[in-house]
């Protein structure tokens, strides 16, 4: 697909087809969250791919979200923080969410990529997703990702303006001043 199309029709996904996707696109979209920038080259983001429909319910339950209920997948993304943080100290936790936050988007451009909707779910209760899935204490869980065929109709979310987050030079300067260009004789 086209790029800025991908980029465009990504949208959250909360209603599933009854299709089930084939397991080797999750893992084509797993191989696109490799590529991802990560602070040292250090590959903190791990990812679990559950399909067994009892623990779905239970990562349903701990999301209080019903809609995970229907998808076939969910793709949980954690953060082992054992290398980044002995390379950077405090400022490695920062590094660990935003390097799992271009992985997961990397995922979920790969997903629209083959035809299938996800959503990047942020809430859940922590400790009941860690013992579900057998998740160390040290490692953090990021997401939760449910996967499916699209059936949400819902409209597109609505994007701010640019210019509503854009500034030019100093933070909250929304105008660039024309520059004196002096000419060379
Ligand atoms: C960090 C983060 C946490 C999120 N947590 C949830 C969540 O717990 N439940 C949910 O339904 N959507 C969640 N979302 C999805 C957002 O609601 C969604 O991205 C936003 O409404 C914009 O819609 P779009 O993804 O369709 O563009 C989360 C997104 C991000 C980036």
């Amino acid at each position: 697909m086209d790029f800025d199309k991908v980029i465009r029709d990504r949208k959250s996904t909360r209603k599933f087809k009854k299709k089930r996707p084939d397991w080797r696109d999750i893992l084509e979209c797993i191989e696109a969250a490799r590529y991802a920038p990560s602070a040292g080259n250090l590959h903190a983001t791990k990812f679990i791919l559950v399909d067994n429909p009892e623990i779905i319910a239970d990562l349903s339950e701990a999301a209080d979200h019903d809609f995970i209920l229907d998808a076939h997948y969910v793709v949980v993304v954690c953060s082992d923080p054992t290398q980044v943080e002995r390379a950077y100290y405090e400022r490695g936790e920062k590094y660990l969410r935003q390097q799992s936050g271009a992985a997961i988007e990397n995922f979920l451009l790969k997903l629209t990529d083959l035809g299938l909707g996800g959503c990047w779910i942020g809430a859940f209760v922590d400790d009941h997703v860690k013992r579900v899935l057998k998740i160390p204490d040290r490692v953090s869980v990021e997401a939760l990702i449910p996967i499916g065929y699209s059936a949400d109709i819902s409209r597109r979310s609505k994007k701010p303006d640019q210019d509503s987050f854009f500034y030019f030079n100093k933070y909250g300067a929304k105008f660039l001043k024309p520059r004196r260009v002096v000419e060379e004789r």
